[in-house]
């Protein structure tokens, strides 16, 4: 991966991550955040980001980050038990997704939305890893009457199943920060959404992502789950 102005050191000691859906939306704020974010030392709080994706990330990394620290695994996410040492890391992050107009069917929309991280999860634990970060939604329940929050609601269920030291679940309302493609219903939804109280109200993508990478240095044993208001207070620190 090219685009590294600066050489930084790899802390030997500092973990390891693995993050699925880099060239998403929280995904980039996720990449940046866990190459920026440092220790009490100064030091890179991550030796190493291992990216999984299917398709190639843009050229270069924006500016000031260190590529050097990132390694790029395309990979087919339904046989990630073949890739060896490239889901061997400490943390992993998920932020993979679709929508069910994307996928083009309830099904299709499962299959992403639930079984990729699925099969994330348990590739990544056999393989050792001790904390699972995964970008959930506001309103997700197994019992839920959207089809959308159900799927959410059942994979939180399921991940807690795995076996995972610590996992960290974020459910934020809809997600803010620049988007390629234009979603006409949550367009809609953030106009509403800045009219109404804080657990509701868009959640910028970034504060996910500073969230998420808080949990899991924190390592906390158990299931820690963050809705939009707790998310913004941990991003802000
Ligand atoms: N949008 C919201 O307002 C909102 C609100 C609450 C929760 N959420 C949830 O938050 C999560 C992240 O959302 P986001 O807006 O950051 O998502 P996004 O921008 O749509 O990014 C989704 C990521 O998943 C990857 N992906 C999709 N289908 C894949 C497949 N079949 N195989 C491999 N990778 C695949 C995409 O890769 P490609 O770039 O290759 O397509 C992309 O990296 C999602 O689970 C979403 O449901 C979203």
């Amino acid at each position: 991966m090219t685009g590294s102005p600066k050489k930084e050191t790899r802390p030997p000691d500092a973990p390891r991550a693995i993050l699925a859906g880099a060239t998403g939306l929280v995904g980039r704020y996720l990449l940046r955040e866990l190459l920026t974010r440092t220790r009490g030392d100064g030091d890179p709080a991550y030796r190493e980001v291992v990216v999984l994706t299917r398709r190639p990330l843009p050229d270069a990394l924006p500016a000031g980050l260190d590529g050097d620290r990132v390694q790029e695994v395309e990979a087919d996410f339904t046989r990630l038990g073949e890739l060896g040492e490239a889901v061997v890391a400490d943390h992993v992050f998920c932020a993979l997704g679709t929508t069910i107009r994307k996928a083009g069917s309830r099904e299709r929309f499962r299959a992403v939305d639930h079984g990729l991280p699925m099969a994330l999860a348990r590739a990544t634990r056999a393989a050792g890893a001790r904390h699972f970060g995964l970008v959930s939604s506001m309103g997700a329940r197994s019992d839920a009457g959207t089809f959308y929050l159900r799927v959410k609601g059942e994979l939180e269920e399921e991940l807690r199943g795995v076996g995972f030291p610590s996992v960290g679940i974020v459910r934020p309302s809809v997600i803010g920060g620049p988007r390629g493609e234009f979603r006409p219903a949550e367009a809609v939804g953030r106009v509403l959404l800045s009219l109404v109280p804080g657990r509701l109200r868009t959640v910028h993508a970034a504060d996910i992502a500073a969230a998420m990478v808080t949990l899991a240095l924190e390592e906390a044993p158990g299931v820690q789950v963050l809705e939009s208001e707790e998310i913004r207070r941990l991003a802000k620190g």
